[in-house]
């Protein structure tokens, strides 16, 4: 039985998945008994008799039903009311959605884009938004699945079994970039986890090289959704080898990828647009500093060397 659980779902990897694959276990064996047996074939010429009036199969194909939901209903809440009811000492982290990143930001004001770190065994709540149109959150391995609409929090909670990296899966479609909006979430152990927070939050930009400030905009400021850096296409053009390199524009001209060009591909990101690419880049005026989109250009020099 439970090799054949293995086989059509993901491993159990939240306290609670065992619960939610029970019920869904229930509903369908109950199903598949109950259908193999009142559909088999009888014999070759098989019809089907008329039948007008039967008191006794009406009442008996309402009450077994009857009883069969029930016993899903009750089920079901019960696992519901584990859901839903976050327990007091949760671990909480706000997370905002965006096309197409996970943005998530820990209680000390670390931040970390598509990587979701978390305590092992502890329970851990969610507290989700979105900056434009609707996502959903999903993670298979913990059997939880939670909409993240704008202007308004949704919650979600789960715990781990132990350390592991599960896949995160954005489930309600979003726009070109809704099959990539993926992340993962890393449960460490929770001295492997406060040492983590204490190394991101002593990141200081004002004493790192640059190549590597825009490296960690481009990890943190959701560049990486879009623009890979090992030459891989996306919904962005590649960070590798792009450095001077020329440039086809959807309006007839064309450029080089200087300075210049890859300033204002951040600030105005409609301004010029290559050819083979949608203009749907947000734009990050406002969001970043000078000394951030310097970083980017050396970066992107870095990446063309
Ligand atoms: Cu975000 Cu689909």
């Amino acid at each position: 039985m439970d090799y054949i659980a293995r086989l059509l779902l993901p491993p159990q990897e939240s306290t609670f998945a065992h619960e939610v694959d029970a019920l869904f276990h229930f509903v369908n064996i109950t199903s598949l008994i109950y259908f193999a047996i009142k559909y088999r074939r009888r014999s070759d010429e098989d019809t089907t008799p008329l039948i007008t009036h039967n008191n006794t199969l009406e009442v008996t194909w309402t009450v077994i039903p009857l009883i069969l939901i029930m016993i899903v209903f009750a089920w079901g809440f019960s696992s519901y009311n584990t859901l839903r009811a976050v327990p007091d000492d949760a671990y909480e982290v706000y997370v905002r959605a965006y096309s197409f990143n996970w943005e998530f930001t820990y209680p000390n004001g670390v931040r970390s884009t598509n990587d979701l770190y978390v305590p092992a065994n502890k329970p851990v709540k969610l507290i989700m938004q979105s900056s434009d149109v609707i996502h959903s959150f999903f993670v298979p391995d913990f059997r939880i699945k939670q909409d993240v609409v704008p202007n308004r929090y949704t919650q979600q909670w789960f715990q781990t079994k132990g350390p592991g990296s599960h896949i995160i899966f954005c489930t309600e479609y979003c726009g070109v970039g809704h099959s990539d909006m993926m992340g993962m979430v890393y449960a460490l152990d929770e001295e492997e986890f406060n040492a983590w927070l204490e190394e991101e939050a002593s990141k200081d930009i004002d004493s790192m090289p640059l190549a590597e400030v825009g490296q960690l905009v481009w990890r943190s400021e959701g560049c990486m959704g879009c623009h890979s850096v090992d030459g891989a296409t996306g919904i962005g053009p590649t960070f590798q080898g792009l450095w001077m390199r020329e440039r086809n524009f959807i309006d007839g001209t064309t450029g080089v990828a200087d300075e210049g060009y890859i300033r204002e591909s951040i600030l105005q990101p409609g301004a010029k647009v290559n050819v083979g690419y949608q203009n749907i880049m947000p734009t990050y005026s406002g969001i970043l500093s000078d000394r951030q989109i310097e970083g980017v250009i050396e970066y992107i020099k870095e990446l063309s060397e």
